[in-house]
């Protein structure tokens, strides 16, 4: 895929953050009635969509959803709230990082219920890639959070490779053309 050369201006992790807040109904939940992980994974790449939008200010798609863990359940009539940012960006792509508390309405007790890592890559109406600009990280954690997601995305290429090379030694060969 080509790249388009932009002229974007630094922008700071908390011009990124960004939230969301749903109410779980039954129609999130399955048949126990917690809420159906694909639904909290929807939820997951919209939130952290709203971040890589605020940071490249152009068309954005997901490349990437790293392992989550689902670390308790759901239930339905939970106020759910998903906070996200970028935590780096490289050419085209940024990393950004979501973490999730559900909040028991009657108490407003909140608890953790998971945390996910995405890439998202910018592209122009055409499909084109587009430079992104860089991020400026400000607080220690945005520090942190900049540095591991460098070892995050060797980790991901490194990853990426071995998953094709075995695609490509596990591959059926093409009866149409044979
Ligand atoms: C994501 C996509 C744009 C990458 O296109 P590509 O031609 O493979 O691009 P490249 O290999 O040149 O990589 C472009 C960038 O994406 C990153 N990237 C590509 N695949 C990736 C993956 N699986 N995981 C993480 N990053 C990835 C590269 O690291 C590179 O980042 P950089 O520019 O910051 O260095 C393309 O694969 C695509 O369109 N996928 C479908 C996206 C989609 O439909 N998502 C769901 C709905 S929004």
């Amino acid at each position: 895929m080509s790249s388009v050369e932009t002229n974007p201006a630094a922008r700071t992790v908390a011009s990124t953050q960004s939230e969301m807040t749903e109410i779980i109904l039954p129609n999130d939940a399955n048949v126990l009635g917690n809420l159906l992980g694909g639904r909290l994974m929807h939820f997951i790449d919209l939130t952290a969509g709203m971040a890589a939008y605020r940071h490249s200010r152009t068309y954005v798609v997901t490349a990437a959803m790293d392992h989550i863990d689902f670390i308790r359940p759901v239930h339905v009539g939970s106020l759910l709230t998903l906070k996200s940012s970028v935590n780096r960006a490289f050419t085209s792509s940024m990393e950004v990082g979501v973490k999730v508390w559900a909040e028991n309405p009657l108490t407003g007790v909140q608890v953790h219920v998971a945390s996910a890592y995405l890439v998202f890559v910018a592209i122009d109406k055409e499909g084109r890639r587009l430079k992104v600009p860089e991020l400026l990280p400000e607080t220690p954690n945005e520090h942190r959070r900049y540095a591991d997601a460098l070892l995050r995305r060797e980790h991901r290429e490194a990853e990426g490779a071995r998953r094709k090379q075995e695609r490509q030694a596990h591959s059926v060969p093409n009866i149409a053309k044979a």
